[in-house]
């Protein structure tokens, strides 16, 4: 048994949960069933970001005090997380003060690594990132994510002395110390690496006052960014208490703009505290929503609740793990969507289940101890080890297809009106082991069906119909 520790990078509460914030939930929690379905013991953490100009100034357009403003949308992502039945065992504010204390004390332990310094540059409020001359002229100075221009700033910083880590930061990346996936992600880090200058880790409170003040110096605020990705120690009792069960994570689950935070910021701090690297940062891509970015100007965000609403929440795991690829932009459509549903979920997998009970109650046909079927099978093992969700879902559903092929051929009905009894129990039992086997490599995806199915046939005694099927048709 390993002890495993899985991340999620924590959502900015200047707005409500959007449907790719689920991308970072659902990998993660396929992965965390994954690991326990092994035998792991697994801790797995989710929360908010709530500090910075971004939050600040959305909460003042909201008329609302920013700490009431963050709590408020704190709790929707914490709704958010258990709508989606996301295995999670820890949640962290960074508005906790426990967590505002253990940052000071990070920043104290970084302490020869920080020297103060005059920035003048450029600055994204949506990105909450500074921008270097050669990203300001590539991209004429608008920002292209948030479309809005870059902000000049010219201000007292304290700075992280990134090149203290620079060489050991390549090294870990290129030996695969700290795995980056996708792989063709792990070259465009190498090189953002070489570019990356010393990083900016405060602001100064005039320009920011939300934030972790700065020990020793009442003027300055630290850097959202340092404040945040402690988050993944701090949580876990750093420096208070020894975190070495649980750290260095497992996995870090974050989507593709957010990767250089976490592949270049995250290990220059980490190595600055003397704390080993993430095993590996798996990097997703982005839900597009009819093939575009989804920005509010454009009108169309999708609203995950409504997404859940329309096929239930079993459906809303099923599109996102499957068919919102693990490593690349995908598109989500309301037509695409409705089409996965009726013609994979009710019709492969809902009528087959609705078939088999049928041929096997009428038959009296009693169900198996799921224990009989544990093995996982090593093409599964590998791929859901890998990260590699979507294939393994596709590799899920080949097994299932191949199911319903198998039924028509065999045709128990025949066999049942022509009397083979024997025959008839062997094929149906065959295709239960079948059946129940396939409900456990669904486990991490669709625990509610794979329940449904064990509960259906998974049991010694007869198998009865259900009444309604699980995946009804629209
Ligand atoms: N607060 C930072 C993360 C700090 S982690 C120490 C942040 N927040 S965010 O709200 O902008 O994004 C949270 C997560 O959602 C990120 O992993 C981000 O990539 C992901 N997504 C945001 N929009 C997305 C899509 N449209 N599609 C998929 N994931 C997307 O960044």
């Amino acid at each position: 048994m390993s002890k495993v520790y899985i991340c999620t990078a924590i959502p900015y509460v200047n707005g409500n949960p959007h449907i790719g914030h689920a991308m970072d939930y659902l990998l993660s929690d396929a992965y965390a069933r994954f690991r326990r379905m092994l035998g792991d013991e697994v801790r797995f953490q989710v929360g908010t970001d709530e500090h910075g100009n971004k939050v600040y100034s959305t909460a003042q357009k909201n008329n609302l005090p920013v700490e009431e403003y963050a709590a408020q949308n704190s709790q929707k992502f914490q709704d958010f997380v258990q709508k989606l039945n996301i295995s999670y065992t820890d949640v962290i504010r960074t508005t906790d003060p426990e967590h505002v204390r253990r940052c000071q004390e990070i920043w104290q332990k970084l302490t020869p690594h920080i020297y103060a310094a005059e920035y003048d540059g450029w600055y994204c409020e949506g990105c909450e990132r500074f921008i270097t001359q050669k990203e300001y002229d590539e991209t004429n100075g608008v920002c292209p994510d948030h479309q809005k221009p870059y902000e000049r700033l010219t201000e007292k910083n304290y700075y992280l002395r990134i090149s203290d880590f620079k060489d050991e930061i390549r090294e870990q990346i290129e030996n695969g110390k700290m795995a980056i996936l996708p792989e063709f992600r792990k070259q465009e880090m190498l090189n953002l690496l070489e570019d990356t200058p010393d990083i900016s880790i405060s602001r100064p409170k005039k320009q920011l006052s939300w934030g972790v003040p700065v020990p020793g110096d009442e003027s300055q605020v630290m850097y959202v960014w340092l404040d945040a990705l402690s988050n993944y120690i701090t949580i876990l009792g750093y420096p208070d208490q020894d975190i070495s069960e649980f750290w260095p994570a497992t996995a870090q689950f974050v989507g593709k703009d957010i990767l250089r935070f976490h592949a270049i910021t995250w290990p220059a701090i980490l190595l600055g505290l003397g704390l080993p690297l993430p095993q590996t940062l798996v990097s997703h891509g982005h839900v597009l929503s009819n093939g575009q970015k989804m920005s509010k100007s454009l009108g169309n965000v999708v609203d995950p609740m409504e997404v859940v609403e329309r096929h239930g929440l079993e459906a809303f795991r099923y599109y996102f793990s499957r068919h919102i690829d693990t490593f690349v932009d995908s598109d989500f459509t309301w037509e695409k969507y409705d089409e996965a549903y009726n013609n994979e979920l009710a019709n492969d997998l809902g009528n087959l289940v609705q078939r088999l009970a049928t041929l096997c109650s009428k038959n009296e046909i009693s169900g198996i101890v799921t224990g009989d079927c544990k093995d996982l099978g090593p093409e599964y093992i590998t791929l859901m080890g890998n990260f590699e969700f979507s294939k393994a879902f596709d590799y899920i559903w080949s097994q299932i297809r191949e199911l319903n092929k198998e039924i028509d051929q065999s045709k128990p009905w025949e066999l049942a009106k022509n009397g083979e009894t024997a025959r008839l129990q062997t094929v149906l039992h065959d295709l239960v082991i079948k059946l129940v086997h396939a409900a456990q490599l669904l486990e991490p995806f669709l625990p509610d069906t794979s329940a449904s199915i064990y509960q259906i046939f998974g049991v010694d005694g007869a198998i009865q119909r259900p009444e309604t099927p699980l995946f009804p048709k629209d």
